[in-house]
């Protein structure tokens, strides 16, 4: 990456991936998915000297949005697709079953009502709509890398048991498969990927997805 500089957290007991974007030229970080943990969030943030001013969700799902209200303040802005912006609110299938949740948050701040280009401070990003894990599941593009949350993974793809829908994440998959350009691509769990690599090999994108 060009302008910001990329880190990783795992946590939560579901190994969430919750990344870290710093720009380079500045203390501003952008936090995507910070599904718990929030001690360990933060003490990141202050070993690379970065204040969040960004709180980027993929979806609604507790293991990702779980530490969203102790990491933002004032001037935080919290972004989410608005599909998934009442999972901010309400219990879901997957909480429920759990039987663990801490809702409801706080509202969003910024909520993506439709694909494309967004500033939300310094920090400019496309966003993709990737229904299928859930209704509101999006991916976020910054330069050369792509965050895909649960929609999709190294060799795999979101499940859709917990308020899914298996036909939008065909499409969903087919369409990140047509997607121009290569990416690194970083999911929501496990390992991080490249986008030629998945078309190439992911089974969920070799079944499903055509040009
Ligand atoms: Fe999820």
């Amino acid at each position: 990456m060009v302008y910001n500089e990329l880190y990783r957290v795992k946590v939560s007991q579901l190994n969430t991936n919750c990344y870290i974007l710093k720009q380079k030229n500045s203390r501003n970080a952008l936090v995507i998915d910070p599904g718990a943990d929030y001690a360990k969030i933060k003490e990141k943030l202050d070993k690379i000297k970065a204040t969040c001013r960004v709180i980027l969700l993929t979806h609604g799902h507790f293991d990702h949005i779980f530490a969203v209200d102790d990491l933002r303040n004032k001037l935080t802005k919290v972004g989410i697709y608005k599909d998934d912006e009442h999972m901010l609110y309400e219990k879901d299938v997957f909480s429920t079953m759990v039987g663990y949740d801490p809702r409801p948050f706080y509202p969003a701040d910024v909520v993506f009502d439709r694909e494309g280009r967004y500033k939300i401070e310094d920090f400019e990003f496309n966003v993709i709509h990737t229904p299928g894990h859930t209704k509101g599941s999006c991916v976020y593009v910054f330069e050369d890398c792509m965050f895909t949350g649960d929609t999709l993974f190294r060799g795999g793809a979101g499940t859709t048991l917990f308020g899914g829908d298996d036909e939008e994440l065909k499409t969903s998959l087919n369409r990140l498969y047509n997607y121009p350009g290569d990416y690194a691509v970083f999911p929501g769990h496990e390992e991080p990927t490249t986008l030629s690599d998945e078309r190439a090999a992911n089974p969920f994108m070799t079944r499903f997805a055509r040009r």
